[in-house]
C-alpha cells in the first residue's frame, strides 16, 4: 500500500519556463532517493500534482512545497491508500495542459474553475483521479 495525495496550487505571477524545468529537475534529483513518484500537470498558471509514497515522504515534499516561493494557495484535494502506485513508472511525469487539452477534458474545468470546497472533497475525489488518469495515458503516447 502507498499513500496517493492530490492537491492542486497556483503558480506565482511571472513564472517561466526556467521556473518550471528547475522544478522538474528537482523532482527527478529528489524524488527516487524519497521514494516517490507522481504527475505534475500545469495550465493556466495552476498547478495539480499527485504525489504516491510513504506518509512521511508526501508530508516532507508538502513542507517543501507549501514554503516554495514559486507556488501558492495549496489546496489538498484527496488523500487516499492504493495497492500498487499509480504512476510508478515516473518520479515525476509533467504535461502542460493545452486549451485542447482542457476542451478535451471536461472535468479539468469542473476542477480548475470551481474552488474545491475542502468539506466536501471526496466530491473532488474522483473528477481529480479522471483527469489524472486522462493524462496519465496521454503522457505516454
Ligand atoms: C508545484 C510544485 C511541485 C513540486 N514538486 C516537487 C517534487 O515532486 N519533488 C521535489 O523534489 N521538488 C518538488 N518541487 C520543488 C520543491 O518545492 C523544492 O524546491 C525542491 O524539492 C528543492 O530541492 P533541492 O533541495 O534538491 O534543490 C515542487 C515545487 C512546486 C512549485
Amino acid at each position: 500500500m502507498v499513500s496517493q495525495l492530490i492537491y492542486t496550487s497556483d503558480a506565482t505571477p511571472g513564472l517561466g519556463e526556467a521556473d518550471l524545468a528547475a522544478i522538474l529537475a528537482a523532482a527527478h534529483r529528489n524524488n527516487p532517493a524519497l521514494g516517490l513518484t507522481g504527475m505534475l500537470l500545469y495550465g493556466r498558471e495552476r498547478f495539480i500534482q499527485v504525489l504516491e509514497g510513504s506518509d512521511d515522504a508526501i508530508e516532507e515534499m508538502m513542507d517543501r512545497i507549501e514554503s516554495d516561493p514559486r507556488t501558492g494557495n495549496i489546496r489538498r484535494l484527496m488523500l487516499r491508500s492504493v495497492d500498487a502506485p499509480e504512476f510508478a513508472d515516473w518520479s515525476m511525469g509533467f504535461r502542460r495542459l493545452s486549451e485542447a487539452d482542457w476542451s478535451a477534458h471536461p472535468a479539468v474545468n469542473r476542477f480548475f474553475d470551481d474552488p474545491p470546497d475542502m468539506s466536501n472533497f471526496k466530491a473532488f475525489g474522483s473528477p481529480a483521479r479522471f483527469v489524472l488518469q486522462a493524462f496519465r495515458d496521454l503522457h505516454g503516447q
